[in-house]
């Protein structure tokens, strides 16, 4: 979604405005629609606002690279519209009516119109429709109002504000200088000391925005206040009083955010998929043993005493989450009920009966999946929470914290996370089944052996990436794609679906293949595209007989299955193998081809395959 970037540079050192434009290409992954940046000049003392509708490169072209802009210190920002339409009007940065206060802001101001009542009592007016321009106008209230300074208006502001945000300020009374703030949406701040021109202090949404110039980041906390200086930052509490706030150094390579010779980060992170699953094995795995031990440094996981498991995500780790629930049940026989965190939260759902409640989530940020955490947490029920951002929210408040290694993930949809969290749910449920005593070492010991197979098998797939480009060129007219499957194949099929609908744009459906005949076979016509995954040995042949059926109704047949499978060919069209597992473990390999196919199927339509319309990488808000 939004994206935040801020530099506060010595005088004589780099320019604010490229910092700031190439901070926010490293966010244009997040989604956006327009996108803006102000700069202090000065020489004149006067704040320069320039924003742009549409793609950052027009900012960049309207500013001449940051030319036009000059100044050591600035905020920039790419919105993805919530209030009001994509417009220059309503881009940020927005400014007091004096320029007094000019800010930045990501997330969602909810009692926005309560506020602006207020204002307007106070005879303030308004030129846009966005909730950002009310809560840069109540700073300025306060400022002006108390003659306080910064940190103490914009603390008068945050406690009036319901809803979530990351706020950049910036005063004209205080120059060289930027203030930061957030709740429920991040904010990292960066600092460069090493006597190099780009010595400063960053600010960012997101690490791949400043990556490239710092590694030694802050993690502001909720409700905390950050003043950004050219020669470091303090931190506030909401009353006022400085506090610290340990640095963190970023793992990530400083090039794991560039697309590394691919033409999209979508094709790279697919490729990278079999380093992001042996990282995360590998990180779990010692001495032939699992060991969880949580990041978060509580004690470790007893899973032996765990009766119920709940587990709250959204999107592609929802769909994790449904492959995890067959595996755990399969193995551990721990009962585990998956929700979509937009709805738990909402259905007041009963969690006495749960050990735990985990959560998953690539960008350990979206709004959704950390209220459920908080809603569990409130009501008492220890929480795990799986994911790949460290220092994210979620990670930050979760019980115990089980990171996946996937590195940087920027294409809109997901591959590596999600197959990164495969493996999290993998080493849960053979741990489990293990502490449990459902299984015995020799078990334990084959099971493990198998996953350390997954990330050969992953890269074997992707060898065969070829035969899936010719068939997606073939069908990159399709209009509606079925994917169908049983138990284990059914989670399959729901990411499957999910990868084509979001960046080919073509209407598709992951479904039960059993329910077929309840409703959606009169959807099939011929020639429509229906997708068998067939990986799980004991349902092959009940799949194989719904995908004669729709066959029969003119369906053109694609079948995914395990090598040795040939007797498919008799059914379907098209066939695909992949190499086979432990079948609980197959969804690692057969998610690959239905990846590539998603990939080639949009590229053969010319979409924008990483940034795929109207969706944003991480979902902030409600
Ligand atoms: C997947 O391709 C999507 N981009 C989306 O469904 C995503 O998985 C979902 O928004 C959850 O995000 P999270 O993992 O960062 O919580």
């Amino acid at each position: 979604m939004c994206g935040i970037v801020g530099f506060a540079g010595k005088q004589g050192g780099e320019q604010a405005a490229p910092i700031l434009l190439g901070g926010l290409k490293k966010l244009e992954y997040r989604g956006y629609d327009s996108a803006g940046i102000a700069v202090r000049d000065d020489v004149s003392g006067e704040t320069r606002i320039v924003k742009a509708k549409g793609r950052l490169a027009m900012l960049v072209s309207k500013t001449d690279e940051g030319r036009a802009v000059p100044g050591f210190c600035g905020i920039g920002h790419t919105r993805w519209a919530t209030h009001g339409e994509p417009s220059e009007l309503n881009a940020h940065p927005h400014t007091s009516e004096d320029g007094n206060v000019i800010g930045v802001h990501n997330g969602i101001i909810e009692n926005y119109q309560e506020l602006k009542a207020k204002l307007m009592r106070h005879n303030y007016t308004f030129y846009s429709e966005t909730d950002t321009e009310v809560a840069i106008k109540l700073i300025d209230y306060y400022y002006k109002k108390y003659l306080h300074t910064p940190v103490d208006a914009i603390n008068h502001a945050l406690v009036r504000i319901r809803g979530s945000y990351a706020l950049a300020v910036m005063f004209k009374d205080y120059p060289g200088e930027i203030y930061a703030a957030r709740k429920d949406s991040p904010m990292i701040i960066g600092v460069t000391q090493n006597g190099s021109k780009d010595d400063g202090t960053y600010l960012a949404s997101d690490v791949p925005a400043i990556l490239s110039h710092t590694r030694e980041v802050y993690y502001l906390g909720e409700l905390q206040l950050a003043r950004l200086t050219a020669d470091g930052a303090t931190f506030y509490n909401l009353d006022g009083d400085e506090i610290s706030i340990e640095p963190t150094t970023i793992e990530w390579e400083a090039d794991a955010a560039e697309k590394g010779g691919f033409e999209h980060f979508m094709m790279k992170e697919i490729h990278e998929q079999p380093k992001a699953i042996r990282d995360t094995l590998n990180a779990y795995l010692k001495e032939g043993q699992i060991n969880l031990a949580s990041e978060s440094g509580s004690a470790p996981l007893d899973l032996s005493s765990v009766r119920r498991i709940g587990v709250a995500a959204c999107g592609s780790a929802w769909h994790a989450a449904m492959a995890g629930k067959y595996v755990i049940e399969k193995l551990a026989r721990i009962p585990v009920d998956v929700d979509l965190a937009s709805e738990f939260r909402y259905r007041d759902p009963i969690l006495d009966e749960y050990s735990l409640i985990a959560v998953v989530s690539q960008s350990g940020e979206t709004a959704d999946t950390l209220a459920a955490l908080r809603l569990a947490k409130e009501r008492g029920i220890p929480t795990l929470a799986i994911v790949n951002v460290v220092g994210s929210t979620i990670a930050r408040e979760a019980d115990y914290v089980l990171y996946t290694y996937a590195g940087p993930e920027i294409a809109v949809a997901t591959t590596k996370a999600y197959s990164a969290q495969l493996i999290i749910l993998y080493l849960l449920a053979v741990q489990a089944a293990y502490e449990k005593g459902i299984i015995n070492l020799d078990r334990y010991s084959a099971l493990i052996q198998s996953m350390q197979q997954i990330p050969n098998a992953v890269e074997r797939t992707l060898d065969n990436k070829e035969r899936i480009q010719w068939f997606a060129a073939k069908y990159s007219s399709a209009q509606n794609v079925y994917f169908i499957g049983r138990g284990l194949d059914y989670a399959i099929c729901l990411e499957g679906s999910l990868k084509m609908k979001e960046i080919t744009y073509i209407h598709s459906e992951g479904y039960a293949a059993g329910e077929l005949k309840h409703g959606t076979i009169s959807l099939i016509e011929p020639g429509t595209l229906v997708v068998g995954v067939l990986t799980q040995e004991d349902l092959y042949e009940k799949t194989i007989s719904n995908l004669v059926e729709v066959k029969s109704r003119g369906a053109y047949l694609m079948g995914l299955t395990t090598f040795g499978h040939y007797d498919l060919e008799d059914s379907a069209s098209f066939v695909v193998y992949v190499p086979g597992l432990d079948p609980l473990f197959n969804a690692s390999t057969a998610i690959i081809p239905l990846q590539l196919m998603a990939y080639y199927l949009s590229l053969a339509r010319g979409l924008d395959v990483d940034k795929p319309r109207n969706l944003a990488k991480s979902v902030t808000v409600e």
